[in-house]
């Protein structure tokens, strides 16, 4: 039967190799000696991507002290701002810490209730036109005595009107910026996103416009100790998956981010160690059809299944 590389096991540590060149960019961000936040790790597919960013995010639970971290496949997000807070929140809570503001209204969005918003600081400055009724969550259908009126829906939680949804949703983000930057101000925070190139236009506006912008490139403003290593897919090997120089200036690129363009070569003794892991057996011909393989830049993936063709047509040979 053709043997595939485990994929059921997303990183196994035994098993990583190499990456010492990605590694130390990574180790030097956690020292904070100047002002870059961010590490972005372009290349093909199949080169180990999220393998590298799997070890990272296996270091950052590890390590002692542990730094709270989370890893996030960017494509799982449906688009929306929304679901990428709620994992990133989900992430950090099973390491016991906690945002707190941003789930308290979270809660209040989720089960339509939307009274909380109505006495939030954030809410200076929203448009409140059309927002007057409140829904709640509960058992009313109508508070006697005011204008306002209560929405129930028919599973029993309620549902916020489209405008009230827009309010609440907008009172969220900006609590969990808020709630970030308070944490990462205390202690170091590292955020790992992969398949960046499967963002959603929705999505990445506001990775770009609210994350990034305010929290990474706001070099006055923005959390202390806030990390991100971001991986994406290029297309060629010439353009990047994240553009950043459509945003900002090349002096502002060249002080918050460190780019990988392309993962390291493997050498022979990598390449080895790789097939030996998983359980390949291969003759020495065999092997320099590999090692060039690796040396031409083609991903993983395909070194191993030329190596299932290999081993096939060994077996009709003999
Ligand atoms: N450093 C590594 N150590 C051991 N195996 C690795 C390493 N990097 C990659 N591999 C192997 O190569 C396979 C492909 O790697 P990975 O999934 O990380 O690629 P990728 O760059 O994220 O690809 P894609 O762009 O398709 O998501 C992995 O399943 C793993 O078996
Ligand atoms: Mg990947």
């Amino acid at each position: 039967m053709e043997k595939e590389i485990d994929s059921k096991v997303f990183f196994d540590p035994v098993k990583f190799i190499d990456r010492e060149v990605e590694w130390e960019l990574f180790q030097e961000l956690l020292e904070f000696k100047g002002q870059q936040r961010i590490l972005a790790i372009d290349d093909i597919g199949g080169m180990g991507k999220t393998q590298l960013l799997g070890k990272l995010w296996h270091h950052c639970r590890t390590v002692k002290p542990r730094i709270p971290s989370c890893f996030i496949s960017l494509g799982q997000q449906g688009n929306s701002p929304l679901t990428l807070i709620k994992s990133i929140e989900k992430e950090l809570s099973k390491a016991d810490i906690q945002l707190p503001n941003f789930l308290k209204f979270y809660t209040a969005l989720a089960s339509g209730d939307f009274s909380p918003f109505l006495t939030s600081i954030y809410l200076q400055g929203a448009n409140f036109q059309g927002a007057t009724n409140v829904t709640v969550a509960g058992t009313m259908t109508k508070v006697e005595g005011s204008d306002i009126t209560v929405n129930v829906s028919a599973s029993g939680v309620a549902e916020l009107k489209p405008d009230q949804q827009r309010i609440a949703i907008e009172v969220c983000v900006k609590a969990f910026l808020d709630d970030l930057k308070q944490l990462a101000n205390a202690r170091v925070v590292v955020l790992l996103f992969d398949g960046y190139e499967a963002c959603g236009n929705d999505l990445e506006s506001w990775i770009r416009s609210y994350l990034l912008d305010r929290h990474f490139f706001d070099l006055e403003n923005r959390p202390e100790k806030l990390l991100l290593v971001v991986a994406g897919r290029k297309a060629s090997q010439k353009e990047p998956s994240i553009r950043f120089d459509l945003y900002w200036s090349p002096e502002d690129i060249a002080s918050v981010v460190g780019s990988v363009r392309q993962l390291g070569k493997w050498e022979k003794k990598h390449l080895e160690e790789f097939l030996q892991n998983q359980g390949f057996n291969y003759q020495p011909d065999e092997f320099d059809i590999l090692y060039r393989m690796v040396q031409m830049g083609l991903p993983l993936s395909h070194v191993v299944s030329t190596l299932n063709i290999m081993m096939t047509n060994r077996g009709i040979k003999s």
